[in-house]
């Protein structure tokens, strides 16, 4: 359904304002308006995004930010606004990721909140949702997605579906080196698409994949039916890893 390939890079707490600008300038040089079905996109920690956005500005890759709010401004320590996005032109935000989940406390409700909130406002949303290792051995994947998605799908509309992104990220390989085999990937993506037509009229945005993609695995990974790309992380945040899964997505 959807033709086109994402690799996007979420560099979590890693690299400052130079390493960040460094790392853009040389995938700006290699890619900036050369590729047609791929998109490529960089989430920056917030004090980068600045930096990150001088490099940017007016190119085909897209930056965004690693979470953020509902409301516009007021006392919310600690949360960035959509405004404030807006100012520096960075136009998704990654939401629901597995590290502020199990990490910092955030609640399937607080998730659900933002991002209907960030729909509301346009803004582009890459919902992270995944199981963690003991869910999958009891053989109860789909029901936590489905937890983690269904009140979240009952408030999308045919409007916001455009600007939703899922990213299917086993909790248990993220960052451990450890990837889903491609069978519990298609397993996972093709419960995850059959859950969305349910309730979306028979529409499912795209589906990433996200768990130590690497290089070595990717090949095989973007040929998985209903895959429509990679939220990369360790392989993200320097460039000739993140070259390489770019070349083999616009393969
Ligand atoms: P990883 O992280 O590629 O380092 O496993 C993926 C993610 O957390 O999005």
């Amino acid at each position: 359904m959807n033709n086109k390939k994402y690799v996007v890079g979420n560099w979590k707490m890693n690299l400052g304002a130079k390493d960040g600008a460094a790392l853009v300038s040389q995938i700006k040089d290699a890619y900036d308006g050369k590729l047609t079905n791929c998109e490529v996109w960089v989430t920056p920690p917030a004090t980068t995004l600045p930096a990150v956005a001088s490099v940017l500005q007016g190119s085909t890759i897209r930056y965004g930010a690693q979470n953020a709010y509902t409301e516009d401004s007021g006392a919310f320590t600690g949360e960035i606004a959509t405004p404030m996005l807006d100012e520096i032109g960075a136009s998704f935000v990654i939401i629901g990721h597995s590290e502020r989940r199990h990490i910092f406390g955030e609640s399937n409700e607080l998730i659900a909140k933002r991002t209907i909130g960030l729909l509301k406002k346009n803004f582009t949303v890459i919902l992270c949702i995944g199981e963690m290792l003991p869910d999958r051995e009891a053989g109860k994947t789909n029901d936590v997605i489905a937890e983690q998605l269904g009140d979240i799908l009952k408030e999308v509309t045919p409007e916001m579906l455009d600007n939703l992104i899922l990213a299917y990220e086993p909790v248990w390989a993220i960052g451990t080196g450890k990837v889903a085999s491609t069978k519990e990937i298609a397993e996972t993506h093709a419960f995850i698409a059959e859950f969305c037509r349910k309730n979306l009229d028979g529409k499912c945005p795209p589906i990433l994949y996200g768990g130590s993609v690497k290089p070595n695995n990717f090949g095989e990974i973007i040929k998985v039916p209903l895959v429509d790309g990679a939220l990369v992380g360790g392989a993200s945040i320097s460039f000739e890893p993140f070259k390489a899964l770019i070349d083999i997505a616009a393969e």
